[in-house]
C-alpha cells in the first residue's frame, strides 16, 4: 500500500514525559464553595479532581518538566533536535514564544526552528502535526522535533466552567516511531466561532457554554465522517483499540460519542458498548488533571497508548474553541507496551497536594498575571 493510502510512515513518537503541577483539588469541596450539588459536578460532568498550579508556577514550568522527562527517555543526542514547537493558550508574552522559556531552561539552542502555536485547546494537535509533517517533508533530514502541549485552564470564580478547571503539560520527542507511528491522513474541520475566546487582556475566558458543546459534537461527526469515508462504521470504529478525545470534562466526550452513535446509526447498546469500551478508559489520568485545553487530549493519548502492542492503532480528535478540530491515527510501536511514561503520572499525583475549599480561596485572591 502506497503512503497515500494511510500507511503508518516511518514518523512518530520516540518518548513521552508528561507533568501535573503540585496541587489538586476534589470538586466536591469547589461545589461546597459554591453552593451546588457535588452530583453536578462529579455526575452532570463526569468531573473529579482539578490539578491547580501553586502561586510563582505555570506553564513554563509545567511544560519545561514535561520536556525535560520526554528528552531524559529518548535515546536520541540532544544535537538532533531540529525544531521545537509548542501548542498551548497560556502564553506568558504575546511576542516571545513559551519555547523560548523552554529552551531556555534546557539549554537548547543552535540550528533550531522554535516556536509557539496557538489556536485555543487544538494547539497542541497543530504543534504535533506541524512537527511530524515536517519530519514527513524531509525538509529538517532526519532530525527530531521536540513537542509540548502546556494549559493552565482558570475560570473566573463561579462561572459555571469553573469546576473543569485543570492545568498539565505532555512533551514528545518526534523521531522514530518507537512508542508509536502517526498516520499521514488526517481529518480537519473549522468554523469561525465565538463559543470560547480570552481578548487580549482578559484573564479569564468568555464562554458561551451550549453553543461550545454544539460546536464540539459537530466537529467531532464531520472528522469521523470524514475517516469513515464509505465504510461500515461499527467494523471501522473497532479497527481502534482506543478512541481518544479532547476532554474538557469528561461528560463531554460521553455526549459526543452519543451524537456519533446516533449519526451513524449504531444502537443504544452499541453506542454504550463502544464507550464503555474504547473510550471511558481513556479518560483516567484526565480525570485527575481537569481541563489541560492543549495537553487533555494528549494525555487521553499518553494513557491510551501505554500497554498496546505494536500494531494497534489509536485514534485522536482534537478540539478547539474558535473553533478547529482534527482527528489523527496512531499505530503503537514496540516501546507502548511498557508504557514508561506512566511514571510520571503516578508520581505526581502520589507527590501532589490535595488542598481543601478554604486553600482554594486563599489561592485563588493572589494576583496573577493577565
Ligand atoms: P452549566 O450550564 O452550569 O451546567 O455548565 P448544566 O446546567 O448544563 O449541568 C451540567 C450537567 O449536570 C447536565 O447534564 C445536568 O443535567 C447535570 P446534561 O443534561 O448535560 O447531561 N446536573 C446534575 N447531575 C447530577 N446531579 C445534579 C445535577 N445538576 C445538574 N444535582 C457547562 C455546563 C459545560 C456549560 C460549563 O461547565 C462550561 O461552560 N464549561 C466550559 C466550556 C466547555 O467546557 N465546553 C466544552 C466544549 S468546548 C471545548 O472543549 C474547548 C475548551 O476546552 C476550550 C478551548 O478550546 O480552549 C473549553
Amino acid at each position: 500500500m502506497s503512503q497515500s493510502q494511510g500507511d503508518a510512515l516511518n514518523v512518530g513518537i520516540e518518548s513521552i514525559g508528561i507533568h501535573l503541577p503540585p496541587l489538586a483539588m476534589q470538586v466536591e469541596e469547589l461545589a461546597v464553595l459554591r453552593g451546588e450539588d457535588p452530583e453536578k459536578y462529579t455526575v452532570g460532568l463526569g468531573c473529579s479532581q482539578m490539578a491547580i498550579c501553586p502561586p510563582g508556577y505555570g506553564v513554563v514550568d509545567l511544560a519545561s518538566e514535561a520536556a525535560r522527562r520526554a528528552l531524559s527517555r529518548w535515546d536520541g543526542d540532544r544535537s538532533k533536535i531540529g525544531l521545537i514547537a509548542i501548542g498551548t493558550e497560556s502564553a506568558v508574552d504575546m511576542s516571545r514564544p513559551l519555547s523560548a522559556y523552554v529552551a531556555e531552561r534546557l539549554g537548547l539552542s543552535g540550528g533550531i526552528r522554535s516556536y509557539e502555536v496557538k489556536h485555543a485547546c487544538y494547539g497542541g494537535t497543530l504543534a504535533l502535526r506541524q512537527a511530524t509533517e515536517w519530519r514527513m517533508s524531509g525538509v529538517g533530514g532526519d532530525r527530531a522535533a521536540l513537542v509540548v502541549a502546556a494549559d493552565v485552564a482558570l475560570y473566573e470564580e463561579g462561572d459555571p466552567g469553573e469546576a473543569t478547571q485543570g492545568a498539565g503539560a505532555v512533551a514528545f520527542v518526534i523521531d522514530e516511531p518507537e512508542i508509536a507511528a502517526i498516520e499521514r491522513e488526517t481529518y480537519a474541520y473549522s468554523e469561525p466561532e465565538f463559543d470560547f475566546w480570552r481578548p487580549v487582556g482578559d484573564r479569564f475566558p468568555t464562554v458561551n457554554g451550549k453553543l461550545s458543546l454544539d460546536c464540539y459534537k459537530r466537529a467531532a461527526e464531520f472528522c469521523f465522517r470524514a475517516l469513515l469515508d464509505e465504510r461500515d462504521p461499527e467494523k471501522a470504529l473497532q479497527m481502534f483499540s482506543a478512541i481518544c478525545f479532547h476532554v474538557p470534562f469528561p461528560k463531554m466526550v460521553r455526549k459526543a460519542v452519543l451524537r456519533l452513535g446516533e449519526a451513524f446509526g449504531l444502537t443504544a447498546e452499541k453506542i454504550i458498548d463502544l464507550f464503555e469500551r474504547k473510550v471511558e478508559p481513556t479518560m483516567l489520568w484526565n480525570k485527575l488533571s481537569g481541563n489541560a485545553y492543549t495537553a487533555s487530549l494528549w494525555i487521553s493519548v499518553a494513557s491510551a497508548l501505554q500497554g498496546l502492542s505494536p500494531g494497534e492503532k489509536v485514534a485522536a480528535f482534537s478540539y478547539g474553541s474558535g473553533f478547529g478540530a482534527e482527528l489523527v491515527s496512531l499505530v503503537a510501536g514496540p516501546r507502548a507496551k511498557a508504557g514508561a511514561w506512566a511514571a510520571d503520572i503516578e508520581s505526581d499525583v502520589a507527590n501532589r497536594k490535595l488542598i481543601t475549599a478554604q486553600d482554594y480561596r486563599t489561592l485563588r485572591a493572589v494576583p496573577r498575571p493577565a
